[in-house]
């Protein structure tokens, strides 16, 4: 828990910093899953800022973006490959053909192929080292929302009324936001080797008390994340403030 976002995130992008320069040194490349939203934007800020200023290089690191919107075309200002490119890709020296963030103007009825060849990729790729998560009111990590299953891999999914009125703002109104996404599963998300779960606000106390102190649930799916032996919540005092 620390005082603040600012300090939090700063301490999330030294841990990523270590780790980028400890796969280089071995000659191997970090596999991260990122999130996108409001949460890990300080996060972004301060990665670029290491890239800028601290000689920290992106050209061994591999990305595998948690979510889309679907459908949405990859250019719309609300898609999330903007998103990371806005915050992150456009200010590093990443390899775009390491990103990888799921496709959110494939067919439909390519999506479930789409989906086993990025859990694949994942695969190959070595599996994630470092898997960064925001939380949704939900209790969604990713876009998993209540009825995920613990095993779930990625797939498309209905987006949750409550997460559609708290992305309304990004859209100009909740009738433009899209009513799927393809998200990685809950189970992708459990074969990371090591998770940071990022929330900020009093806004998320509550949720955030009940991924911690409640039980596991598929109504609150971010509940699974106490299945795992390497996860840590990273907050701030006030989405801290509701916690035992
Ligand atoms: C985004 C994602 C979501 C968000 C969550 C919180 O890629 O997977 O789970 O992390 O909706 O969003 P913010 O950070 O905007 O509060």
């Amino acid at each position: 828990v620390f005082p603040g976002m600012q300090a939090a995130s700063k301490e999330v992008a030294k841990r990523i910093d270590i780790l980028i320069r400890q796969k280089a040194a071995e000659g191997k490349n970090a596999v991260l899953g990122l999130a996108t939203g409001a949460t890990p934007i300080m996060l972004y800020d301060e990665l670029v800022r290491l890239h800028k200023e601290e000689g920290l290089s992106f050209k061994n690191v591999v990305i595998f973006n948690l979510d889309e919107y679907f459908p949405i075309e990859a250019s719309s200002a609300q898609s999330y490959k903007v998103f990371m490119q806005k915050h992150l890709f456009d200010h590093v020296d990443i390899n775009i053909n390491n990103v990888l963030i799921p496709d959110g103007m494939i067919r439909k009825e390519d999506v479930a192929l789409f989906s086993i060849g990025y859990e694949a990729k994942i695969i190959a790729s070595g599996g994630l080292d470092l898997q960064i998560l925001g939380i949704g009111r939900t209790g969604h990590i990713g876009f998993n929302e209540p009825g995920s299953a613990p095993n779930s891999g990625t797939r498309l999914v209905s987006l949750d009324e409550l997460t559609r009125s708290d992305a309304a703002r990004d859209f100009g109104g909740k009738a433009n936001v899209p009513l799927k996404a393809i998200t990685m599963g809950i189970g992708t998300i459990l074969a990371a080797r090591k998770i940071i779960l990022m929330a900020w606000s009093e806004k998320k106390a509550e949720i955030v008390k009940k991924a911690i102190e409640g039980e596991i649930s598929a109504e609150i799916p971010a509940t699974y994340l106490q299945l795992s032996n390497s996860v840590e919540f990273v907050l701030d005092n006030d989405a801290a403030s509701l916690l035992t």
